[in-house]
C-alpha cells in the first residue's frame, strides 16, 4: 500500500477502506509516513469529507494507537462526560461528585488548559495538596471505594491524535467535523467508560460558533460512540456568554462549591443538573428522568453532594476543609470593581475577551510551561439581559498585579455591550441529541 495512492483516492472523493485507514494511522504514528503526506491527506479530507464508516474507523485506529484504560475492575457502569470547552466551564468540579453521591461510577481523565483559564486539573489544584498524577491502580481503587476520581491525561493516550492535531493546527485543517469528532472521541474511547455524555457548546465563546455546526459535531460524536459500542447522549448548550459568573481557577472552584450547596448561578446549576441527570440515567441507577433529577436535587439539599466533593478532594491529597470554608481557597490580594458608564441593558458579553482578561491576569497559560496564578480572575455581576444603571458594578476583577489589571479591565470593559433593550430569550440547554 502507498500513501500517495490513498491521498489521490481521497482527493478524488473516494472512501478509504478500514485497511487503508489502519495503514495510514499506524504508519504516521510510527513516523513511516511523513508530515507532508499526512498534511496533503488532511487537506483532501477537509475538502472531500469522510463518511460515517470512515470516521468511525479513523477514530478507532487513533484510539488503538496508544494506551487504553481498562476499567473492568470497577464495579458498575462507568459514565464519562466531555465538554467542548468554554469560558467559565467548571462543570466537572460540581458534576462528578454530584453524580457519585447518588452511586454513579466516575473514572475521569482531564487535561490542563492552554489559553483562557486553566483546565479542570488546574482548577482542582486550588485545593492545597490535590494530586492528579496518581497511578491507574489508585485511580481504580478510589472509584471503587468513593465512586469518583479524576486523573491527569496519560501521555500515551491516542498518540496518533496528538500528532495529527498538532499537524492540523498548522495546516489549516482543524475545522472539519469528521476530523474534530474522531479526534475528541479517540481520546474518550481510550479512557474506557461505558457511557458518555457530551456537552457541545455553541456561541461566540465556543469552538463551534454556529448552531448547525455544533449539531453536526454532536451527531458525529454520538454516531462514533454508538458505533464503538458505547451509550451516548449529547447536549448542545449555550456559550454566547460565560457560563455562571466566575472565570478563573479558584473563583470557579468556589462557584462549583456554591452550586453543590444549592447557591450557584441559575444557568450553571441548570446545566450541571441536566448533565448529571443524563449520567444517572445512562448508569442505569435510575432511568426515569424525573426520579433521577429528584435524587440529584435531594443530594444537593441534604449536603451529600458537597460531602462527596470533600471525600474526593481528600482522597487525592487535597485539603478538603476548603470545601466547607471557601476562604481557604487561593485568594487574590485586590479586587477592582468595573462599573457601568451608562444606563441600559447588557446586550452582549464577548466571551473570548472575558477569557483573555482572566488569562492576562495570570489565570491561564500562554505557553505549556506557564505557571498559573490560581487566585486571579473575574466574577461577573451582570450578565446578558440584566438591567443596569450607570455606576452599577458589572464585574469584580480579582488581581495581584496592577499592570495586568489595567490590561484586563480594558478588555473586560470592551467585552460588555450596553444597549437600550434586550429581547432575546436566553436558554442554557439548546438541544439534545441521542
Ligand atoms: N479538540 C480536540 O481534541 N480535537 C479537535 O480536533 C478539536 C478540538
Amino acid at each position: 500500500m502507498r500513501m500517495y495512492d490513498l491521498i489521490e483516492k481521497k482527493r478524488g472523493g473516494g472512501a478509504l477502506t478500514d485497511e487503508e485507514i489502519d495503514f495510514m494511522i499506524t504508519g504516521y504514528t510510527k513516523g513511516d509516513i511523513p508530515d507532508y503526506q499526512m498534511s496533503a491527506m488532511m487537506m483532501a479530507i477537509y475538502f472531500q469529507g469522510m463518511n460515517d464508516k470512515e470516521t468511525l474507523k479513523l477514530t478507532t485506529a487513533m484510539r488503538d494507537s496508544g494506551d487504553q484504560l481498562d476499567l473492568s475492575a470497577i464495579e458498575g457502569r462507568k459514565v464519562d462526560k466531555h465538554s467542548t470547552g468554554g469560558v467559565g466551564d467548571k462543570t466537572s468540579i460540581a458534576l462528578t461528585p454530584l453524580v457519585a453521591s447518588v452511586g454513579v461510577k466516575v473514572a475521569k481523565m482531564s487535561g490542563r488548559g492552554l489559553g483562557h483559564t486553566g483546565g479542570t486539573i488546574d482548577k482542582l489544584e486550588s485545593f492545597d495538596g490535590f494530586r492528579v498524577d496518581i497511578s491507574n491502580e489508585q485511580f481504580i481503587k478510589q472509584v471503587n471505594t468513593i465512586g469518583v476520581s479524576i486523573m491527569g491525561q496519560t501521555k500515551d493516550l491516542a498518540p496518533a491524535d496528538k500528532k495529527l492535531y498538532a499537524l492540523r493546527d498548522v495546516t489549516a485543517t482543524v475545522e472539519n467535523i469528521s476530523l474534530i469528532a474522531s479526534s475528541i472521541m479517540s481520546k474518550k474511547l481510550a479512557a474506557g467508560a461505558d457511557a458518555i455524555v457530551l456537552d457541545v457548546k455553541t456561541g461566540s465563546g465556543a469552538f463551534m460558533k454556529n448552531l448547525d455546526d455544533a449539531r453536526a459535531l454532536a451527531k458525529a460524536m454520538v454516531t462514533i460512540g454508538k458505533g464503538a459500542g458505547r451509550d451516548m447522549f449529547a447536549f448542545i448548550t449555550d456559550m454566547d456568554e460565560p457560563l455562571g459568573c466566575a472565570v478563573g481557577n479558584a473563583l470557579e472552584v468556589k462557584e462549583a462549591i456554591d452550586t453543590l450547596k444549592g447557591k450557584g448561578p441559575a444557568d450553571f446549576t441548570e446545566l450541571v443538573l441536566n448533565l448529571a441527570c443524563r449520567m444517572v440515567m445512562l448508569s442505569g441507577i435510575e432511568t426515569d428522568e424525573d426520579k433521577a433529577m429528584a435524587l440529584l436535587k435531594e443530594n444537593i439539599a441534604n449536603g451529600k453532594a458537597l460531602d462527596k466533593l470533600a471525600e474526593f478532594v481528600s482522597a487525592q491529597g487535597g485539603d478538603s476543609k476548603a470545601v466547607y470554608d471557601t476562604d481557604l481557597l487561593p485568594k487574590a490580594n485586590n479586587v477592582y470593581e468595573l462599573k457601568a458608564d451608562k444606563d441600559g441593558y447588557i446586550t452582549h458579553i464577548n466571551c473570548e475577551e472575558v477569557g483573555i482578561a482572566s488569562l492576562v491576569l495570570g489565570g491561564g497559560r500562554e505557553t505549556l510551561d506557564s505557571v498559573i496564578d490560581l487566585s486571579v480572575g473575574i466574577v461577573l455581576n451582570k450578565k446578558c439581559g440584566d438591567k443596569v444603571s450607570a455606576g452599577d458594578v458589572l464585574a469584580y476583577v480579582h488581581y495581584n498585579d496592577d499592570k495586568k489589571k489595567e490590561d484586563a479591565v480594558k478588555r473586560l470593559k470592551d467585552a460588555y455591550q450596553i444597549g437600550d433593550s434586550y429581547n432575546k430569550t436566553k436558554k442554557v440547554i439548546i438541544d439534545k441529541i441521542c
